[in-house]
């Protein structure tokens, strides 16, 4: 008898009035609509699962079903055709339609209808979700309960940039499968950028045979010979056309549309280095490693636009999908604008700005598009250059384009930076992986409402969905592409599925360590980090007060500092606690007593009361943050710099220098591959007084006169985190400390990788 599914506490049972049996499901997306009823159903080895005679895609389901009990339960069911019937788990046809289904749970049996296949499937998730409440292997009881399920929105999205970083097939089936288990139907698979062209066009063989193959930025990189060619190893990849092939139809299966990207005129510099007739300017004779927004446009001649013709008519042959995504944002114009045959174009058409050169161009290929029978869709800067009403507007630059969009007549999809750009950092842990800087947690993806308050209900029925994007600049492993999205693509997926009075932040949080249990007993890889405990510990007296940090939004943490496991009874941490140096803090955060991640082993001592990681730092400014990874080595671990780039300044704050003597600084040096045009010449920096520059440490503010000051001469043969020590003189008290180089230009840009303080009594001078 598995108590805790039959009774729960009465917390748990809000929205169920009058004595109820069950507790609300534990499903992410939470259902749309759900009633108790007596009883429950129990599932064992003997359990058949049945599907109507000769009904393909039922059957499909309840395979799946069946294979998710064996995975996760190590429950082998057989599957086998059969109308609805005692001791079964069933499939039927019948209303609602689509993606819809109803879910049976009586004590007798288990049935899911749905007309449309995708209900069936959705269903069997559900299913799934409702026997895997408790962990554990074998027999299970699922308590009685009618669902009624139905998406909120049609177009449930992640974006996938296999641009930046390329990912195996493999990956993106099991992506794909993570997906639709969060009951999100759309791939938007991001195929072109200016780093990489990754899919096989057999009419232009040199856009993978060039564009798919890079070498990284940076000196670690280029000395980095491979043998066989006596070249720097490249790396990317392409999918072939029997791969895409293969793809596809594993995301069918499952529910899942693939909507490829290409992109353009901008973020094709890999396709103009591999045809450099395509472009608007002379290109490097080489892909590049940089990042940020490279220059090259594609220029407008008849024959480019017969080779996008020739490229969308294999893309729409690999690609059912209604719709087809043509990029269209940041494109510069300066080459356009300094390339003749441009301008003269311009003038042949009567076209008077550069702007509406590009809505020209797009509105050219949505012809095409449209010939063939599919929709364009594009970033929100397609509205800029007019457009027509048939193509699809996806607003990223916040939510400006849905609005102007849908008043305009446009479908369109929410997708705005950054809080659905999941390429930031999920936590300010200094574990936390490479991304933008500025925090995205869970939660704040959770609480996004993707309806704009400013449209009227007509104009409502534009937006088309949601979506959350994957930019993967900074994803250099499939590993991070997968943390990076899990588990905030299922906050992203409750958005997109559950009725919008559905949503509540508390149930969903005590949903989810069931979730993250489902995940971890798949194999399925989750981050963690931001649900661990961590701490930043200062001294006072002679030993620390220590600050616990992790699951902040989620849970509560407990700690012990005898040594013992931390359990649910074990101490709350509710303020900064004191702790004498040598002691270990045992902490772990619970929801509702169930631990969100593993315990925490927390050392204080005379050094980790008094060093700050980067990402413990503050930076001077936030223009251009990032949590980025060095460059080297180029095989195994990396140091992770937070940095503002156009300001590389950090603050130590609220330093106590009582006693201090000397500062040793962990610093590293990352390539500038940052393409941001003219903005470079904001980048500025202190003259360095010796050939290879300087660490400035100031006290009080970044304008006083500085405390210490650590030549660099030392770390400019290292590419990989080299530490500096030095005298700190003439610093007192508790006050902030600034950290600054001097530097004769931007590449190579140093970055602070931890700063430690040392009391005099041990190794002052
Ligand atoms: C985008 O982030 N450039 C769509």
């Amino acid at each position: 008898m598995r108590l805790p599914l039959l009774i729960a506490l009465a917390s748990s049972l809000a929205g169920f009035a009058g004595a109820s049996l069950a507790a609300p499901a534990k499903i992410i997306p939470a259902p749309a609509a759900e009633t108790p009823r007596d009883g429950a159903f129990q599932i064992h080895s003997q359990t058949p699962i049945l599907y109507p005679v000769g009904d393909a895609e039922a059957q499909a389901s309840a395979q799946r079903l069946a294979e998710l009990f064996n995975r996760s339960r190590g429950l082998k069911l057989t599957v086998r055709q059969g109308a609805p019937q005692a001791g079964a788990i069933a499939f039927q046809r019948g209303a609602p339609a689509g993606e819809a289904y109803d879910l049976d749970v009586a004590t007798d049996r288990i049935v899911v209808t749905s007309a449309g296949g995708a209900g069936l499937f959705y269903g069997a998730t559900s299913v799934w979700q409702l026997a895997t409440e408790t962990a554990g292997k074998g027999a299970v009881e699922i308590a009685g309960r009618r669902i009624e399920d139905a998406p909120r929105f049609a177009w449930r999205g992640l974006m996938l940039d296999s641009a930046r970083h390329f990912q195996s097939v493999e990956f993106v089936k099991d992506f794909i499968d993570r997906m639709a288990m969060a009951k999100l139907n759309t791939l938007h698979w991001h195929l072109v950028d200016d780093q990489g062209w990754r899919l096989e066009i057999k009419k232009y063989p040199r856009l993978t045979q060039i564009g798919a193959w890079r070498v990284p930025a940076g000196p670690a990189a280029a000395a980095d010979i491979d043998p066989k060619t006596g070249h720097p190893h490249v790396i990317g990849g392409f999918y072939t056309q029997d791969q895409v092939r293969e793809i596809v139809a594993y995301a069918a299966a499952r529910h899942v549309t693939i909507v490829p990207e290409i992109e353009m005129p901008g973020h094709a510099h890999a396709p103009i280095v591999a045809y450099p007739e395509l472009g608007s300017a002379a290109p490097p004779a080489a892909t590049s490693g940089d990042w940020g927004v490279f220059p090259y446009l594609y220029n407008v001649d008849e024959k480019t636009f017969a080779f996008l013709d020739d490229v969308l008519s294999e893309v729409i042959e690999l690609f059912p999908s209604r719709y087809i995504h043509v990029g269209g944002d940041e494109a510069v114009k300066e080459q356009w604008k300094a390339n003749p045959a441009v301008q003269a174009r311009m003038k042949v058409l009567h076209i008077a700005s550069e702007t509406a050169l590009q809505g020209w161009f797009i509105s050219r290929v949505e012809q095409t598009l449209n010939g063939h029978g599919r929709r364009l869709i594009g970033w929100d800067e397609i509205l800029e250059g007019g457009v027509a009403q048939s193509a699809t507007v996806m607003s990223w630059r916040g939510i400006d384009g849905a609005i102007i969009a849908a008043k305009l007549g446009h479908d369109t999809i929410l997708s705005p930076a950054p809080t659905l750009y999941l390429n930031h950092r999920q936590t300010a842990a200094p574990d936390g992986l490479p991304g933008r800087g500025q925090v995205v947690g869970l939660r704040e993806v959770y609480n996004y409402e993707p309806m704009p308050l400013a449209l009227n209900p007509d104009e409502r029925h534009h937006v088309l969905g949601v979506q959350a994007n994957l930019w993967t600049e900074h994803m250099r492993t499939e590993d991070r592409v997968a943390l990076m999205a899990f588990p905030r693509a299922m906050a992203l997926a409750e958005t997109a599925w559950s009725p919008a009075a559905r949503k509540d932040w508390k149930d969903f949080a005590d949903r989810l360590p069931v979730e993250l249990e489902r995940s971890r007993a798949l194999g399925q890889p989750v981050d963690e980090t931001a649900l661990r405990v961590r701490a930043l510990a200062s001294p006072v007296g002679p030993g620390a007060m220590v600050r616990l940090l992790g699951a902040e939004d989620i849970g509560e943490i407990r700690y012990t500092l005898d040594g013992s496991a931390p359990t649910t009874g074990s101490a709350l941490y509710q303020a900064p606690l004191t702790a004498p140096l040598g002691v270990t803090i045992r902490a772990q955060a619970f929801r509702k007593g169930q631990a969100l991640a593993p315990v925490s082993d927390i050392k204080i001592d005379a050094r980790s009361i008094r060093t700050r990681a980067s990402q413990d730092l503050k930076t001077c400014r936030e223009d251009l943050v990032l949590n980025i990874e060095d460059d080297a080595p180029v095989r195994g671990a990396r140091a992770r710099f937070l940095i503002d780039i156009m300001n590389p300044c950090w603050v130590y704050e609220d330093a106590d220098l009582s006693g201090v003597s000397q500062i040793e600084v962990a610093v590293g040096q990352l390539p500038f591959n940052f393409q941001i045009g003219k903005d470079v010449d904001k980048i500025k920096f202190r003259p360095p007084a010796t050939p290879d520059g300087e660490l400035e440490v100031r006290q009080g503010s970044c304008a006083g006169t500085a405390v210490a000051t650590l030549p660099l001469g030392p770390a400019v043969t290292s590419q990989g985190v080299t530490v500096l020590t030095g005298q700190i003189a003439g610093a007192t008290g508790v006050r902030d400390l600034c950290f600054t180089f001097t530097q004769k230009g931007v590449d190579p840009m140093w970055a602070v990788d931890r700063v430690t303080l040392i009391a005099g009594d041990r190794h002052g001078g």
